[in-house]
């Protein structure tokens, strides 16, 4: 079986050159989908462009498309699909980094959209870019099938939300300056984080007509490297430079966040992220070795440099 622990250096090669490909599809796809324009809404659009484009791991938009090659979906639909969720992403990132939140000025290497822009654009342009997300999946061009198109739109409002990645920030922003219990700190983790890389698996699931075995192994694999990435990114908070993260480091001890970190310990946050990239690669075992990136992924997201 096919551990994190046991994917060879042939298999991550195969991946970082597949995450590059995925990557670059993706950039293409978004450039398309939010083109310029020399109207009244060109600054919003320059903004929503600005937070978008040149940049990010695009992680969310690769677990879509290569969740969707289990099932022989049509790339170009998985890629919209992905374009999609990277918008809604983005627009997570560009609100995250307002004064009234983490209060960020560095982000993928440029400064953040509301120092670049100034904060109401920031705001519009993070507004903009989660309707354009539902407005791309929702489109006939996206994919034919108006059941299809209908049950991503509705887990990506679910995941998105106030039961999802909203309300994760909320308890993030409720928690600061308060030691969080571990039961708590996960469950944050699993809301602001973990229901939009969910989201992302199951995309390919929902565009592939997965049988729901099928369905449910991937929602667990995206729940569980969820989990494993947010200790990472809190992980790398803690141990990384800026220069290496393109956005500050630091920025969780100093705000008084409840972080795996700050409860566990840096190797106790790593045991814990070691541990649900095992689990998530035992949840792809009903699959056979087309899911071979996926595997190699669990590894990626926990010993990623930034
Ligand atoms: C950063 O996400 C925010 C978190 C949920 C930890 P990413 O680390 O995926 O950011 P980009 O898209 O690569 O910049
Ligand atoms: C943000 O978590 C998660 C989101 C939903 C945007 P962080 O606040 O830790 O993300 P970074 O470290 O700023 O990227
Ligand atoms: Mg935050
Ligand atoms: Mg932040
Ligand atoms: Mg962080």
């Amino acid at each position: 079986m096919n551990t994190p622990a046991m994917v060879t250096s042939q298999t991550a090669a195969t991946l970082k050159a597949s995450l590059t490909q995925g990557a670059a599809n993706v950039e293409v796809m978004l450039d398309r989908l939010i083109p310029q324009v020399t109207d009244d809404s060109a600054r919003l659009i320059d903004a929503m462009r600005y937070a978008t484009l040149g940049g990010g791991k695009r992680l969310r938009a690769y677990l879509v498309m290569e969740t969707a090659t289990l099932f022989n979906v049509a790339p170009e639909s998985a890629c919209r699909v992905g374009a999609s969720v990277e918008m809604l992403h983005a627009y997570s990132l560009v609100h995250d980094d307002l004064p009234a939140m983490d209060d960020d000025d560095l982000r993928r290497g440029q400064p953040s959209t509301h120092r670049k822009f100034d904060e109401a654009t920031a705001i519009l342009a993070g507004d903009a870019l989660q309707t354009l997300a539902f407005e791309v999946i929702a489109d006939p061009a996206m994919h034919e099938d108006a059941t299809i198109r209908a049950d991503l739109v509705l887990c990506l409002a679910r995941a998105s939300g106030a039961a999802g990645m909203v309300g994760g920030q909320m308890i993030d922003m409720e928690g600061e300056g308060k030691s969080l219990p571990l039961a708590a700190v996960r469950h944050l983790h699993a809301l602001k984080t973990g229901c939009l890389i969910r989201y992302a698996t199951e995309a390919g699931a929902i565009l592939g007509k997965a049988s729901t075995v099928q369905r449910d192994a991937l929602i667990t694999y995206g729940r569980d490297i969820g989990a494993a990435f947010q200790i990472a990114d809190d992980v790398l908070d803690a141990t990384a430079s800026a220069e290496d993260l393109g956005k500050t480091a630091g920025k969780d001890e100093a705000s008084g966040k409840s972080t795996f970190v700050a409860l566990l310990g840096i190797e106790g946050a790593r045991a814990e992220a070691e541990a649900l990239a095992r689990s998530a690669v035992d949840a792809l075992n009903i699959f056979d070795e087309k899911a071979d990136n996926l595997r190699a992924l669990a590894r990626y997201v926990i010993e990623r440099k930034n």
